[in-house]
């Protein structure tokens, strides 16, 4: 006789949607994939947005889109508020990138993915599409080693003797922009090194989790927020450490923030903040990166890599998927 399927208290996410999210990514994955390299970044991200879609609304859940493709007026598909899935299961919020890293995607550079999270409903912090201050690490630390508002000289020297290590044997990461000047002077001064990346700060951040794999030891700098959002959810399940801020430096997006619910302009994000709830956590490498191999379409099979996190136990999968003719990748 075949067991029932049992929610554990406290886990409000079933953990059978975790090969759910693995579908949907892989199919936002594949459908821009079939346009890297052509130089057209708003129709590579169209094409994921319209393939997440169609595969979330199949799901057995009652999402709703949190952190999306923007706000209803300026998009019309994954915008921030829209109801998604088919209504049959539990409330979630959803957080979407179907394509995180545009450019990289265009230009068939290194490092895109199809990220998305989904979260116990209310639990996921409603980010605007704003920038955000955000330092990260990977596990094992003592609470609070680096703070977001300690100079990056202070952070790297405390993170150097928690690890044991000299501070020259520690690596940054930053993304590679004209206001990181003083950041990316300030870092190499204390003699550790920078790696610095065109675009794609999610897998940046998680990269600190695996410092043997990477090289990389924690992440500085200013993303997007929404990307700061689902990087925090993954660092939820990993372990780790990050905070945020968001840069509210004008009174349009003070006032956008406001209407998502961010009374606090200056409020300094923990992890838990901007993800404390069940969270899973699912990315399909579109090119090939440092995280995950990218889309190869074979003759009559398409594959796919994928890492799906889940926070209730903290187990990563890696699922390497082929794609035969028989299914519907194929018609994409
Ligand atoms: P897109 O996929 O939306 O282009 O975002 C890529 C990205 O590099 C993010 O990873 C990062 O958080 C953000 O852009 C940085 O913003 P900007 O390019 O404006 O510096």
């Amino acid at each position: 006789m075949s067991q029932a399927i049992t929610v554990q208290p406290g886990q409000v996410i079933e953990r059978i949607l975790t090969l759910e999210l693995v579908r949907v990514t892989e199919r936002a994955a594949v459908a821009s994939a079939r346009l890297r390299g052509r130089g057209n970044e708003k129709a590579a991200d169209q094409a994921a947005v319209d393939a997440m879609r169609r595969e979330l609304n199949k799901l057995p859940i009652d999402g709703t889109v949190v952190i999306g493709e923007g706000e209803r007026d300026e998009a019309p598909m994954l915008f921030i508020g829209e109801r998604v899935g088919n209504k049959n299961g539990a409330k979630v919020d959803i957080a979407v990138d179907p394509l995180e890293g545009t450019t990289l995607c265009a230009k068939d550079m290194p490092g895109s993915i199809a990220v998305m999270a989904m979260a116990e409903a209310g639990t996921l912090l409603a980010a605007p599409d704003v920038y955000m201050h955000k330092i990260a690490i990977g596990p094992g630390y003592s609470q609070g080693v680096v703070d977001l508002d300690a100079s990056p000289e202070e952070n790297l020297h405390a993170l150097a003797k928690a690890k044991g290590v000299k501070v020259n044997e520690l690596n940054a990461l930053v993304l590679d922009r004209p206001r990181h000047a003083e950041l990316i002077a300030a870092i190499r001064k204390t003699g550790a090194g920078v790696r610095l990346i065109s675009d794609g700060d999610v897998a940046g951040v998680i990269f600190t989790t695996m410092p043997e794999r990477t090289g990389i030891d924690i992440y500085m700098g200013i993303g997007a927020a929404p990307e700061g959002v689902l990087a925090a959810g993954a660092l939820r399940c990993i372990g780790g450490q990050m905070q945020g801020r968001l840069i509210l430096d004008s009174d349009e997006k003070r006032s956008r923030a406001l209407q998502m619910g961010v009374t606090d302009p200056n409020r300094k994000y923990d992890m838990t903040d901007l993800a404390r709830g069940d969270v899973i956590v699912a990315a399909t490498g579109v090119t090939d990166g440092g995280l995950l191999k990218g889309v190869h379409f074979g003759k009559g099979v398409i594959e796919t890599e994928t890492v799906v996190y889940r926070s209730a136990t903290g187990t990563v999968r890696r699922i390497h998927a082929e794609h035969r003719e028989l299914s519907k990748f194929h018609l994409d």
